[in-house]
């Protein structure tokens, strides 16, 4: 286990949760995402899912609040325009679902590939999700709650938090995956 982040009210939390959307909806996967929870678990992850920031602040709880779940991976970086800064700003701590682009196509891009091959862990050499991860999780303050519903993924989404992506790496991920330039609304999926 790796890095931690602080929530304002000191308490400190393992930065990869484990997300689990859709768990439990195919009994035939019922067996491999248990043992997938709880090898996160043995690993010491501690974040398992959600809130709705916005409904949570607007109670008189409202400052208790300490997380915000937002989508955010390469696909998605509409928050990087201001929403990241003003949850630094009132040190509410930003957690990124669906950090993996839910598997999709996101990961079959070059770019993530290329990027994987200079790179490896104590696994073995890189992959595209664990570089996509990686990038997400470059930040001190998010957190991302990826979902993995193998042992198999688990291990690699852990393992992911060794990889140390180059301003090289970053520029080719800006070019393929562009930042915002102007305010979007809050995308979900
Ligand atoms: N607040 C909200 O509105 C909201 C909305 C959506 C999601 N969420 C939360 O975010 C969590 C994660 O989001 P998500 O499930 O939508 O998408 P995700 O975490 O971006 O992607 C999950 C997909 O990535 C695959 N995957 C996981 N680890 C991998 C690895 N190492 N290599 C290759 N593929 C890997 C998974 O496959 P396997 O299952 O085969 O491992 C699954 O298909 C959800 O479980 C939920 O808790 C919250």
């Amino acid at each position: 286990m790796t890095r931690k982040v602080r929530f304002k009210n000191g308490v400190e939390v393992p930065a990869l949760g484990m997300g689990t959307w859709n768990m439990g909806d195919d009994v035939s996967l019922r067996s491999d995402e248990i043992a997938s929870l709880q090898a996160g678990l043995d690993a010491g992850l501690r974040v398992i899912d959600t809130a709705d920031m916005k409904e949570v602040e607007q109670t008189s709880q409202g400052e208790s609040c300490v997380a915000n779940q937002v989508l955010y991976s390469l696909s998605h970086r509409g928050i990087e325009f201001d929403l990241l800064a003003e949850d630094h700003d009132r040190q509410v701590v930003t957690m990124a679902y669906s950090p993996l682009g839910q598997g999709g196509g996101m990961l079959k891009d070059n770019v993530l590939a290329k990027i994987a091959q200079k790179h490896s862990t104590s696994l073995g050499p890189a992959k595209p999700a664990q570089i996509a991860l990686a990038w997400v999780l470059r930040q001190s303050s998010l957190i991302a709650i990826p979902k993995a519903g193998s042992k198999k993924h688990l291990l690699e989404n852990i393992a992911a938090q060794e990889i140390r992506l180059t301003d090289d790496d970053l520029a080719a991920l800006d070019k393929a995956f562009p930042p915002p330039k102007k305010k979007v609304p809050l995308e979900v999926i």
